[in-house]
């Protein structure tokens, strides 16, 4: 078993690589001038089970073309099989022709990527369950719910907690995580009645005098999260929190996060955290080294990946 660290979150590899008490294997990924990617393994991988880790966040591009790249690389080196380990799987919510002529680009990266040479994928709670679909390879979509629970039931001993989902996408996922906690589930409903009229939040649910946890799976310019927060403090909630598994966290996000009603946003390292995550005094990260820790060493056991749903 080997572990390939590409460029875009390689403290979370080395952590990976840590808990499976393995060395990352010598790789050089290096541009040309022209920014050309350049990929060179420097040691032997003939007949491994080598795994990439590679989140396709910003710059999206960039780090997709490396981890082909490396995928390119590892095939041609005799790699037995690979895994493309990718924590954060871009292009995710381009996952269905949103109008006339638009393209279906999640499908796209699936193609490119086993087209690269990849055997198989590991990711983390995928946008839409049905992306799984895109690959005629198996992909293995981890859930970061449990690390969640554990996380809140141990941050929130004492409070009358309530999931929330910021939107009705959302629900299934906010579900699942008061179903684990036992508590009740409130659903933001946004509408635009009319083009250029603002947006209403309907809180569905009774939510005065509760301690609100809003779930999602991306925080990405934070207009969701934080509108959200809003309506609930507004409907009378006593506090708002967040669990979100990626943070995208473009522009100006983390201030609009700082400056929104949330207590505190609590999400993982599948995308490194930034400058102003790491300063921020409303955002933390919680790792998500050992979980893929866990999968790698089951996928390449041959054991349950399913036994780390629970
Ligand atoms: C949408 O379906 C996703 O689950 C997130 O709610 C969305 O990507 C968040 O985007 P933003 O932070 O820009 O509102």
């Amino acid at each position: 078993m080997k572990i390939v660290a590409c460029n875009s979150n390689r403290p979370l590899a080395e952590a990976v690589a840590a808990s499976l008490n393995l060395p990352l294997c010598r790789a050089l990924v290096r541009r040309f001038a022209d920014m050309e990617i350049f990929v060179e393994i420097q040691e032997n991988v003939r007949g491994e089970d080598v795994f990439v880790v590679q989140s396709t966040c910003y710059p999206t591009n960039d780090n997709l073309m490396e981890l082909l790249i490396m995928l390119d690389a590892l095939r041609r080196g005799s790699a037995r099989r690979i895994t493309a380990v990718m924590p954060y799987f871009g292009y995710a919510r381009q996952d269905r022709k949103s109008g006339p002529r638009t393209p279906i680009s999640a499908k796209l990266v699936a193609n490119l990527i086993v087209e690269a040479g990849a055997n198989r994928v590991l990711t983390l709670d995928l946008h839409a369950g049905q992306i799984q679909g895109f690959f005629d390879i198996p992909v293995d979509n981890l859930f970061a719910a449990p690390l969640f629970t554990r996380d809140i039931r141990e941050r929130y001993p004492t409070r009358d907690l309530m999931m929330v989902s910021p939107d009705v996408g959302g629900v299934v996922r906010a579900r699942q995580l008061a179903k684990r906690l036992n508590t009740d589930l409130a659903i933001i409903d946004k509408r635009r009645e009319r083009a250029g009229v603002s947006e209403v939040m309907n809180v569905i649910g009774d939510v005065s005098k509760r301690h609100c946890i809003l779930v999602d799976d991306i925080i990405d310019s934070g207009g969701s999260l934080c509108n959200a927060a809003a309506a609930l403090i507004g409907s009378g909630a006593s506090s708002v929190s967040a669990y979100v598994t990626h943070g995208v966290l473009t522009g100006g996000a983390v201030a609009r996060v700082s400056a929104s009603p949330i207590e505190m946003m609590t999400i993982t390292d599948s995308i490194l955290g930034t400058e102003a995550v790491r300063l921020s005094a409303n955002v933390r990260q919680i790792s998500i080294a050992q979980l893929l820790a866990n999968a790698m060493r089951a996928i390449s056991d041959e054991s349950s990946v399913s036994s780390l749903f629970d």
